[in-house]
Parts: structure tokens; C-alpha cells; sequence
């Protein structure tokens, strides 16, 4: 049963109250398969900060090789971290493993900025900011 908001005005309120609980997470389906885009001025930050810290292992073509780092671009990068993926599975792994001799290092804003320059090299559609919560990350999806 479906209970409007004249249903609402009506004096429901405990039964608005779970309504209104139920829409939310509705809702919440519904983003999870919105997809995650980065701002131009975001990738562009993530880009300096990329080629200071990523570039030795990552190459500025990202296409890795150098001190054994892994492709960061193409198919083999897309298929692992692509494919309607969670954009918060990837944010995670750069927070909690890159740089490898010393995870962790940057703010949530500076990992957003890097992993925003990483989805535009692999031709991610640019928008809004890419988030830096893991909560609202867990909503978008790696989409191109
Ligand atoms: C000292 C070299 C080094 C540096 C610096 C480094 N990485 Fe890595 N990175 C690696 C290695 C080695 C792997 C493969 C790890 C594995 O497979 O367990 C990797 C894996 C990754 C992966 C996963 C790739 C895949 O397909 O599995 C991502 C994403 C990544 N690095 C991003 C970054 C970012 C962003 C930075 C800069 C903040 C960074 N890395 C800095 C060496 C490095």
C-alpha cells in the first residue's frame, strides 16, 4: 500500500514516518547505480599530485611497469575496476594501499583528486565532484 502525503496531511504520522523511511531507501537503490564522475578542477589537482607521487611506479602514460606498478589504464584496469563497479572499492584500495610505502598518507580530498584524474584517463564521464565520503562513494558506480 502506498500512502501519500495527503494521506500524510491527514494525521498518519507514524504511518508517514515509515513511509517516508521506506522512500528513502528507495531512493538509495536508485543512486547506487548513478555513476560516479570527477570535476575537470579535480582531475587537474589529482594530476600534479599523480605525477609527484604515482608517476615513478605508474608512468605518466599510466600504463605502469616501472618498480613493478600496475597498469592503471585500458582494458585489464577497466575489467578489474570498471564494470559497474562501487566507486568506493577502488577509493578504499588507493586510500589503504597506495603508495605502498605509505599508504594512507593523504586526505580523503587528495585521494578523491587523484582516483578523479585516473577515471578521466580512462575516459570516465566528467560531472559533478567525485566524492570524498565512503558512504555517498558506495552509491556510484564505475560506469563509462
Ligand atoms: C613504489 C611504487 C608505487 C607507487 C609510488 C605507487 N604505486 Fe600503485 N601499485 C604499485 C604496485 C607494485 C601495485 C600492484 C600491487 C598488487 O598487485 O598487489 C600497485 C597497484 C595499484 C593499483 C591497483 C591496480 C590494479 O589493477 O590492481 C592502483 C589503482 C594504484 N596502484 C594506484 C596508485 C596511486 C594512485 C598512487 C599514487 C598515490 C600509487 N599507486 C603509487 C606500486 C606503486
Amino acid at each position: 500500500m502506498r500512502i501519500t502525503a495527503i494521506q500524510c496531511a491527514a494525521g498518519m504520522l507514524l504511518a508517514c514516518g515509515a513511509a517516508g523511511a521506506v522512500a528513502t531507501s528507495a531512493t538509495g537503490v536508485a543512486a547506487s547505480e548513478k555513476p560516479a564522475t570527477y570535476a575537470a578542477d579535480q582531475a587537474a589537482r589529482g594530476e600534479a599530485k599523480y605525477l609527484s607521487e604515482c608517476e615513478e611506479c605508474h608512468g605518466d602514460d599510466l600504463k605502469g611497469g616501472l618498480n613493478g606498478g600496475a597498469s592503471l589504464a585500458g582494458n585489464a584496469f577497466n575489467e578489474k575496476w570498471g564494470e559497474g563497479m562501487q566507486a568506493s572499492v577502488l577509493f578504499s584500495y588507493l586510500s589503504n594501499e597506495m603508495p605502498p610505502d605509505n599508504a594512507g598518507r593523504f586526505s580523503a580530498k587528495t585521494y578523491a583528486e587523484i582516483m578523479a584524474y585516473i577515471l578521466m584517463r580512462n575516459g570516465y564521464p566528467e560531472g559533478e565532484a567525485l566524492p570524498t565520503d565512503i558512504d555517498t562513494l558506495d552509491t556510484l558506480v564505475l560506469q563509462r
